[in-house]
């Protein structure tokens, strides 16, 4: 999306070169505008060609919008069954982590024997009244994710973070990933989405700050490894007995990391 304005700046300054040229009184026209229109030609095929692929990541974001591929968040409203299964007691004091953390927090609120809290890293805007109420109750707070989390070791039995990663460059996830395993005493579990699930939304862009950037498993069990973060084998085996039982196949990433101690 962010390549068609470049793309039609650099036409724009590269078209007006011959042109110049053709009207200046003491160059020789004819060669200098044969090569401007052979050039301009070549700028409207390109041209054509970056608004054909823009029109078609355009189309798979609007799919990933219909399917709901999109958000993990909303991914978690299937996923919280199945972590529940693969966690057991250790659903009883959740913290979530990322946007939309308000209708997160009020999806495990309503499960058994869980309390719940929301940290959402950016702003809260255009949120309904339960969203206020959760924030009155001192349930979600916002909270800069690049920085220091408020709480103690141990202060949740299980973090789940979800999209927020993907907006972090890996200076600041070098921060924040071992922070979230720091706050949790049995594990924290990661949503992030698959690459090649473009999200162009524009909105998303100004909130965040950068584009998401999706990262392949490879990449995150190195970062993880990287980080001195280990996979919790048990959690990742007794999730997969969950999601095969229910035939269910998350639409975002997910990993199981031992907590921090
Ligand atoms: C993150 O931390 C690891 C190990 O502490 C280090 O090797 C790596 O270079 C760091 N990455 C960045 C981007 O700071
Ligand atoms: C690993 O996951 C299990 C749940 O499957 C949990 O009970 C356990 O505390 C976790 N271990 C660590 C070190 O986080």
């Amino acid at each position: 999306m962010s390549r068609r304005p470049n793309t039609s700046r650099r036409f724009a300054e590269n078209a007006s070169l011959p042109f110049m040229g053709a009207l200046h009184p003491k160059s020789r026209p004819s060669p200098l505008l044969s090569i401007g229109l052979v050039v301009m030609g070549a700028l409207l095929i390109v041209g054509y060609l970056y608004r054909g692929s823009g029109g078609r990541s355009g189309d798979i974001a609007a799919l990933n919008r219909l399917d709901g591929g999109v958000s993990c968040a909303l991914e978690l409203q299937r996923l919280v069954p199945i972590l529940k299964k693969a966690y057991g007691d250790s659903t009883r004091k959740v913290l979530h982590v990322g946007p939309e953390t308000c209708s997160v927090v009020s999806q495990l609120l309503k499960e058994e024997d869980t309390e719940a809290w929301g940290i959402e890293p950016y702003e809260l805007d255009d949120v309904d009244g339960n969203c206020r109420s959760l924030v009155r109750k001192g349930l979600v707070r916002v909270a800069d994710i690049k920085f220091p989390l408020p709480y103690r070791p141990k202060s949740f039995s299980l973090v789940i973070v979800s999209d927020a990663l993907d907006y972090l460059s890996p200076k600041y996830l070098n921060k924040t990933l071992p922070e979230l395993a720091r706050v949790s005493s049995d594990g924290l579990v990661i949503l992030s989405g698959y690459p090649g699930h473009q999200r162009a939304k524009v909105a998303e862009l100004s909130k965040f700050g950068r584009p998401a950037k999706f990262r392949s498993s490879t990449w995150w069990i190195r970062f993880f490894i990287q980080t001195s973060l280990e996979e919790n084998e048990t959690a990742v085996k007794k999730f997969e007995q969950a999601a095969a039982k229910k035939s269910y196949k998350p639409n975002c990433q997910v990993f199981h990391l031992k907590s921090l101690h």
